[in-house]
């Protein structure tokens, strides 16, 4: 079986799952790692990773996920928010959307990521402008819970998920 993981990751969250995932791999069969590229698709099996951007993936996953027809593909990624499965499934549903209809894939596997401290700043301004906005408190902090992740609890459900995606090939 010849696989590619294929993801887009600004600032390494999502790059931590796909080295995750690639250690489960045997490493001759792994044919392209990195940014989507056209020479990723040179896989039968592709693990298609993205940061969460306005609640979906970059748009440079998406592009590449319209041209995976008749491949199989696993989706991954990480989102600054993470309190609920709930959360992820959506994500994951709204990513699996974009997928052509003769493309196989199975379960997802999301989990939180730290975020820029810019973007703590940005929220502490606007609970400075509402102290009692519930809201702005439950922004920052999710915020802070996110600064710990991915650690090595998310790592080991990754590579278990990349474990069961191979066994279901
Ligand atoms: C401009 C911007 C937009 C974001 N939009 C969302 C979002 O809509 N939902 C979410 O849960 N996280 C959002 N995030 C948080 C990132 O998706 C999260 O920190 C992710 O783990 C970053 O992954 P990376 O390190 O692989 O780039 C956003 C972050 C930035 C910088």
């Amino acid at each position: 079986m010849r696989y590619s993981i294929v993801y887009c990751s600004r600032t390494g969250n999502t790059k931590q799952i796909a080295e995750a995932i690639y250690a489960q791999l045997p490493a001759g069969d792994v044919v392209y790692m990195g940014v989507p590229c056209e020479e990723a698709l040179n896989a039968d099996v592709l693990f298609v990773g993205s940061w969460t951007d306005k609640g979906t993936c970059d748009p440079s996953v998406a592009d590449f996920l319209s041209k995976t027809e008749h491949k199989t593909v696993f989706l991954f990624g990480t989102s600054g928010f993470g309190q609920s499965k709930q959360y992820f499934e959506q994500i994951l549903q709204r990513v699996k959307e974009l997928l052509p209809q003769t493309t196989t894939t199975g379960q997802g596997f999301m989990c939180q990521g730290k975020m820029p401290m810019a973007v703590r700043q940005r929220y502490q301004a606007m609970l400075e402008q509402e102290p009692e906005n519930a809201r702005f408190k439950m922004m920052i902090e999710n915020f802070d819970a996110a600064l710990e992740h991915p650690n090595a609890k998310d790592l080991e459900e990754a590579a278990a998920w990349a474990r069961s995606c191979v066994e279901q090939l």
